[in-house]
């Protein structure tokens, strides 16, 4: 079995793996909405009101990561990938109830929106949202590998999706500071841990990724299928919050 240790590991990552997933992140990263919301240039009032649309629709995407993790996990674990596969259920406990977070955030940004005189909001109904599609095409995502041949390409999900917090998650709250103010920051408890949480968990999934490459580096591309389509689907959700909201 080979280790993370391996000096060879990041080397291989950013051979087999990264070439994959380079379009992916730069559509994501140079999307109309990634653009927008991270510039400094976007009206204060809109992203207010897309912020408060990620968070409430964001609960659909969040409220199974436990559960999908966890069932990667037992299946990875199942096929005989066993470091892989208990790497894969320890980090699903570190997921439990972020949803819980989004909702809060929802509310606490609805309430503030409303004091401020805008268009009423209610929070409720804005949770009751149905799936928009790229929820709809992560949620199936999800299941398609979890269910399927290769449950271990969940690896490649999580890598790409948790380092996104940790690059436009980042950037988006440096630009909610500057162009909505520190107070709206401090609103935002998901978005506030994730850039935090997410240092360590992308750096967790990074070394599992070298170490299952290590062993199997023909798992490369239908890992990195799974992280490029978690990353058109995630992109296609942040175009639909934008788009519900003007
Ligand atoms: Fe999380
Ligand atoms: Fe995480």
């Amino acid at each position: 079995m080979a280790t993370a240790l391996d000096p060879n590991a990041r080397e291989r990552v950013a051979s087999l793996f990264e070439p994959l997933v380079t379009p992916a992140r730069t559509a994501f990263h140079t999307s109309e909405v990634i653009e927008l919301v991270t510039s400094p240039d976007c009206d204060p009032v809109l992203l207010d009101r897309y912020l408060i649309e990620y968070c409430a629709r964001g609960v659909r995407m969040t409220e199974p990561v436990e559960g999908w993790i966890r069932r990667a996990g037992e299946r990875t674990e199942a096929m005989g990938l066993t470091e892989l596969g208990q790497a894969l259920q320890r980090h699903a406990v570190q997921e439990s109830d972020h949803h819980l977070l989004m909702i809060d955030d929802t509310r606490r940004l609805v309430e503030l929106w409303n004091s401020l005189g805008r268009v009423p909001l209610n929070a409720d109904t804005l949770l009751a949202s149905p799936a928009s599609p790229g929820c709809v095409a992560y949620v199936e995502l999800h299941e398609r590998i979890i269910d399927g041949e290769t449950p271990y390409a969940q690896i490649g999900i999580e890598y790409e999706i948790e380092m996104l917090s940790v690059t436009a998650g980042v950037k988006l709250l440096a630009n909610v500071a500057q162009v909505c103010g520190d107070d709206r920051v401090e609103e935002l408890s998901f978005l506030n841990d994730h850039v935090e949480l997410d240092v360590g968990h992308t750096e967790f999934n990074r070394r599992q990724l070298e170490a299952i490459l290590a062993d199997h580096p023909e798992f490369a591309r239908v890992i990195g299928e799974a992280g490029t389509a978690a990353l058109h689907a995630y992109r296609q959700f942040m175009t639909d919050c934008l788009e519900a909201v003007r």
